[in-house]
């Protein structure tokens, strides 16, 4: 995980970055549970955001938990570009194109559905459209690596049956490892290592 986050890292001194060297480099990355296990931490209602590196300002890698079942909302992406890469288990994709300005209360269009596998790389941004995420296993949790450039604090999330969106806050379940608590805190405070192991839920699922 460190190399990973080195070499991503590395991408981003020039000014100019290329997204296929990012894919490149996520494609080239080999699964393994050891490097990542630190950051994967299920909770049993609701997916996980857990960051991983702040890259500098540049962007965030995150890793998202999934346990059987969960999806994200539809949402956008804030301008921003992401990368998504399977470290565990399986993710299904479905893209929507953006409502048609001016439209009122009409339903999403579907345009697409993929799922990919562990080590497979996808990439989303708003010129692509809208997606929802989703582990389509009833019985497996799903870990994945995301790379939001820039990162961004809020976007919006949309209701499939009449297009209308809302803002929405991104927040994490962990920075670097620890457990943060949003109570009272628009930032999150990080809960001391003490504490965690009575409030994290450690994955369900064997990462083997
Ligand atoms: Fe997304």
């Amino acid at each position: 995980m460190d190399k990973l986050i080195k070499d991503i890292g590395e991408v981003f001194k020039d000014d100019e970055i290329n997204t296929e060297d990012i894919r490149r480099i996520l494609s080239n990355y080999k699964s393994n549970p050891l490097d990542w296990k630190k950051y994967a931490h299920f909770d049993a209602h609701k997916y996980t955001r857990n960051l991983v590196d702040e890259g500098n300002g540049k962007y965030n890698m995150l890793i998202l938990c999934w346990g059987p079942g969960m999806a994200s909302s539809i949402h956008d992406h804030t301008n921003s570009h992401c990368f998504v890469k399977v470290l565990d288990g399986s993710l299904t994709e479905t893209l929507y194109d953006w409502p048609n300005e001016g439209e009122k209360d009409v339903p999403l269009n579907k345009k697409k559905e993929s799922t990919y596998g562990v080590n497979e790389v996808t990439y989303m941004s708003d010129e692509i459209g809208l997606h929802r995420m989703e582990n389509p296993s009833h019985s497996d949790g799903c870990v994945t690596l995301h790379l939001y450039i820039p990162a961004y604090d809020t976007c919006k999330i949309f209701d499939e049956r009449t297009g209308r969106n809302s803002k929405s806050v991104v927040t994490f379940y962990t920075k670097y490892g620890q457990k943060v608590d949003y109570n009272g805190s628009k930032t999150g405070r990080v809960i001391p290592q003490s504490e965690i192991d009575s409030q994290v839920v450690r994955s369900p699922f064997s990462f083997v």
